[in-house]
């Protein structure tokens, strides 16, 4: 099938080079000219294991273009993904003018039948706004042409989006009962046809629904890390290992072993996003989500709970102090740092008057753009930027870790030992046991493990 993605961001991007492995003909639009040029020289814009392999066997066979020609975009696909960011507005409801923008210029070049399909995370009732946006377009424009506005939004985690997208647990598709709508669900059923070869994983529903569903599966999983993250807190106070707690609990099928790790608090660009933009629908619906609100107090306090452990250990005045930092993406496996704890872990050391060597795996370029952003110069020259893990070490009174890379999960102890001025060590994301680490002869923070 011909297929055009707008939006050539981590969903735009993975979804149209995965949709281009099953054979299709993909055309990805972007806004953005230096991404586009970099993609057409053979790069890629961001770090997701497999995806090079992927967009360069595509790319080389012909089925997956970039471009900013809207025009020859519009042309292009039968189908139509919308993939652009819906970033948080001032108010925290998500900002629908990308998306909109984008359904505005199908709309002022589509000349047939499109399907429309919203894949971008966007509050209920943006189906409806896409729809009118669309028609306002043909209507300016004398053309009679059917579309339909269909919901299929993403479910891919990044670090594994695209083992997620071609693996997928379900897949979610909301359309209306009209002539059109059913035409594309039609065309929607062949598309993923691939992906339903031995069960149906696909859920049929109305649009509302889809774009309802996929809040709600965020907003789920955010809940259950700021639970166990709040119940980590009570462990530390009174004597209780959450990790023994976790297993505990998940093994019971009903509650289940995944996303309950307690740790530095969850980051990214969808749950915090997200969870807000869902508390913001039900505002508007004069509806508090007590739980949301909770959800996401709990994070923003978790964030900072490794730096006031820091604190707690070495005193409020860290004057003079050295840290080193391990892992600054916010989570393994993707150099995102957007809504990453190690930077507000890096704020609190820094206004303490510490000084930082960090570390991270591949999100080293990143790191440097966005702590230019978020610090002074003056703060910024106390970051020291190093080449390995054990390169942070030197001189520090401890080491901090905040994602749990697979490459820190068996380091060196005995070199970790003597580099560091002090033996201790703070770990945001529950790498090792406290026992062992006590018999390497180290003084070991975890998160609710102060038993
Ligand atoms: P992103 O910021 O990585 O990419 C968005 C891209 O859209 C950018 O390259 C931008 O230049 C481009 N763009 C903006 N306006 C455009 C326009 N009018 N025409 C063409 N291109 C345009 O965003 P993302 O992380 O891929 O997220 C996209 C959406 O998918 C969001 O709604 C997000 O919540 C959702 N989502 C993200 C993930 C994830 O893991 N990142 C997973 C599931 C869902
Ligand atoms: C998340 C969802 O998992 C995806 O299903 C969804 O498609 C995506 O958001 C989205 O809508 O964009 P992602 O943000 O890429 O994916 O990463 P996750 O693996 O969910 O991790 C999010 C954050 O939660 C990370 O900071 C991670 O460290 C933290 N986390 C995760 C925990 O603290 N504890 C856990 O048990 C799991």
């Amino acid at each position: 099938m011909k297929i055009t993605i707008i939006g050539t961001g981590y969903v735009g991007l993975v979804t149209g080079a995965c949709l281009a492995e099953l054979g299709n003909d993909v055309f990805c639009l972007d806004v953005d000219q230096k991404k586009i040029d970099l993609l057409n020289n053979g790069g890629i814009p961001i770090h997701e294991p497999g995806l090079e392999e992927v967009v360069a066997r595509n790319r080389a066979a012909g089925r997956i273009q970039f471009s900013t020609d809207v025009a020859a975009s519009v042309a292009h696909g039968e189908v139509q993904f919308i993939a652009v960011g819906t970033p948080p507005d001032e108010d925290g409801s998500a900002d629908l003018q990308y998306v909109l923008a984008a359904a505005r210029n199908i709309g002022k070049h589509m000349t047939g039948f499109k399907v429309i399909v919203d894949k971008s995370t966007v509050p209920v009732g943006t189906g409806d706004r896409v729809k009118t946006a669309l028609r306002e377009e043909l209507a300016a424009r004398g053309v009679d042409a059917g579309f339909s506005v269909v919901s299929n939004p993403e479910f891919l985690k990044e670090g594994a989006a695209v083992e997620d997208f071609m693996r997928p647990d379900r897949i979610v598709i909301g359309h209306d009962s009209s002539a059109e709508g059913l035409q594309a669900a039609a065309l929607m059923k062949k598309l993923y046809a691939p992906f339903n070869r031995n069960h149906e994983r696909t859920f049929w529903m109305d649009v509302r629904s889809a774009e309802f569903t996929k809040y709600a599966a965020n907003a789920m999983l955010a809940t259950r890390i700021s639970f166990m993250n709040e119940l980590a807190n009570l462990a530390d106070r009174v004597g209780v290992d959450i990790e023994a707690v976790r297993h505990g609990i998940g093994s019971d099928p009903r509650i289940g072993h995944s996303f309950l790790y307690a740790g530095a608090g969850y980051g990214g660009s969808c749950f915090p996003k997200d969870v807000q933009a869902l508390e913001r629908t039900a505002r508007q619906y004069q509806q508090d989500l007590l739980i949301l609100r909770a959800v996401e107090a709990v994070n923003d306090k978790q964030k900072l709970v490794l730096g006031r452990k820091v604190v707690q250990r070495f005193g409020a005045d860290l004057a003079g102090k050295h840290f080193a930092i391990w892992g600054l993406a916010f989570k393994p496996n993707t150099d995102d740092m957007r809504e990453a704890p190690a930077r507000v872990l890096v704020r609190q050391l820094l206004d303490a008057g510490a000084t930082v060597a960090v570390y991270d795996p591949v999100a080293m370029t990143e790191a440097q753009r966005v702590l230019a952003l978020d610090l002074s110069a003056e703060e910024l020259a106390r970051v020291r930027f190093a080449a390995s893990a054990m390169d942070t070490l030197d001189g520090a009174e401890a080491l901090v870790i905040v994602t749990e890379w697979k490459a820190f999960r068996a380091p060196d102890f005995d070199r970790i030992k003597a580099a560091l001025k002090q033996a201790v060590i703070f770990d945001g994301r529950n790498l090792f046991e406290p026992e062992v680490m006590a018999q390497a002869g180290f003084e070991y923070h975890g998160i609710g493990r102060s038993i």
